[in-house]
């Protein structure tokens, strides 16, 4: 049989708290007991309780402490106190202070059970309430993006009003931003969204491959090309062709690219024939395109053809008021990999999440949530659960290059690796601009490019300190 509702009781007295114990578990209610405050606290650290009842004068934490301590972790567990006879002044103090009702000592086991069966009746009615304020938060998506701080607000007022058109845009943010994301809603609110989305993510293959997915090929053309083959560009006729990272692709293939933009033509490789398209593009980077044009890694003609609107995503430290409703998002969406045991993030866990600076963005707090649930062994996720670099925020800080004075680690650093590290950090922080990242560092453009040959430092390099 399903218990009634679990209950946790809170009473000093050791045969006081054993009867209770006992006419409630007759009573079908799950019940676990409390000698003392600070072990009701531990308790609810692992638990949800649908009530609590609480003696109020106990030795060490008192009653009301508990009480503030469950309407802290858990708002929609009631809390029932009880009293001796002669304190009903501090019984009504604790219903002001959220208590849901108060009995005095000693309690007739009618009364007792009849208030804690209203307790968890309304328990269960706020815990309802939760769960459908958290779908409501739903609400505040639109077309899978999540969000209502101004800056998120103000992106998704540029992709509402730009979607409908038929104009390039240049989707521009840090790595995990949702990129990705502001695409897609761009084409689901287009009248091409009938159509499937074609992506392509220009990083993933080289050059020659990527032609050949977005130019496709006739038969015959090279060896082993044994099949007509369709591209990319061909088939998202009538739709959308998203090209992400696409600073990444190659000069060569940048020209051809910009020929079918310009003609609206496509030619398959090895053929002699163009075909008409009629293409919607969009595109994203993670770097600064405008950087690749002056350092010549990228056609400023394309540029000018891709750039037609651009929309930059703010990182998720500049919209942190996004991150509880990001990391709920997270949590309904990988509650599967706790069986949905795991209801909640508590608020300890909440606001070690509110304090990191997110370099990954909403991706990497994703990843720390579905983490979490992984390990969490309790209904809610705590500050325990969560990546050891999350947590570690001031640590980080401390090694950070903000501080004026640099304090050496207590076990030391390699000199060799440190400097090297700062030098990948800035070109990475940068996106490989030496001119930017010289500034950043307070060094000379050639002292820099000296470092980096001698280090012989290349993009996607890993770090031997995570610094950041
Ligand atoms: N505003 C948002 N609302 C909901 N989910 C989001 C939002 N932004 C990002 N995400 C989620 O974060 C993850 C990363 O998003 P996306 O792949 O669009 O980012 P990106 O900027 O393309 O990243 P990368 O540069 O790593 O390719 C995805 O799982 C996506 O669903
Ligand atoms: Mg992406």
């Amino acid at each position: 049989m399903m218990p009634r509702a679990s209950v946790l009781v809170v009473e000093d007295n050791d045969l006081e708290r054993s009867i209770t114990v006992e006419t409630l578990r007759e009573e079908g209610f799950a019940v676990e007991e409390a000698a003392l405050g600070r072990r009701a606290v531990e308790l609810l650290g692992s638990t949800r309780f649908d009530v609590v009842l609480t003696d109020l004068l106990m030795p060490g934490m008192s009653g009301e402490e508990v009480l503030d301590a469950v309407k802290a972790t858990y708002p929609a567990t009631q809390v029932v106190v009880i009293t001796a006879h002669g304190t009903i002044d501090s019984a009504v103090k604790a219903m002001k202070n959220g208590a849901f009702y108060y009995l005095t000592k000693p309690t007739d086991r009618e009364t007792l059970v009849m208030t804690i069966i209203k307790a968890a009746e309304l328990a269960n009615l706020r815990q309802e309430n939760t769960l459908l304020l958290r779908r409501l938060e739903g609400k505040l998506e639109i077309e899978g993006i999540i969000g209502q701080d101004p800056a998120i607000v103000e992106v998704v007022k540029i992709v509402r009003k730009v979607a409908p058109s038929n104009s390039t845009v240049l989707v521009e943010g840090e790595s995990g931003t949702g990129k990705e994301v502001i695409a897609r809603a761009i084409h689901r609110l287009s009248p091409r969204a009938a159509l499937p989305f074609v992506a392509i993510n220009c990083s993933a293959l080289p050059d020659n491959l990527i032609e050949n997915e977005l130019f496709g090929h006739e038969r015959g053309s090279f060896t082993g090309a044994t099949e007509r083959k369709i591209g990319l560009i061909e088939s998202a006729d009538k739709s959308t062709l998203f090209l992400d990272e696409i600073a990444d692709l190659g000069i060569g293939v940048q020209a051809k690219l910009l020929r079918v933009l310009q003609e609206k033509e496509v030619r398959r490789v090895g053929g002699n024939e163009s075909f008409h398209v009629d293409i919607r593009l969009l595109a994203a980077t993670n770097r600064n395109l405008a950087d690749e044009v002056a350092e010549q890694r990228f056609r400023e003609d394309l540029y000018y053809r891709v750039n037609v609107v651009t929309i930059t995503l703010p990182p998720l430290r500049a919209r942190r008021s996004d991150i509880p409703l990001l990391a709920n998002h997270a949590l309904n969406r990988f509650s599967h990999l706790a069986e949905g045991r795991v209801k909640e993030i508590s608020r300890e866990a909440m606001e070690v999440l509110l304090d990191y600076s997110w370099p990954g963005n909403v991706r990497q707090l994703e990843s720390a949530i579905e983490r979490a649930l992984l390990l969490c062994e309790g209904e809610r996720i705590t500050p325990r659960d969560l990546p050891d670099e999350v947590r570690s925020r001031k640590l980080a800080a401390r090694t950070g290059t903000r501080s004026d004075r640099f304090e050496i680690p207590p076990e030391g650093l390699n000199f060799e690796n440190f400097e090297r590290d700062l030098i990948l950090q800035a070109m990475e922080r940068a996106d490989w601009v030496i001119a930017k990242a010289a500034k950043m560092l307070g060094m000379t453009y050639r002292t820099l490019q000296y470092r980096i040959d001698k280090f012989g430092l290349k993009r996607g390099e890993s770090r031997v300190h995570a610094t950041d």
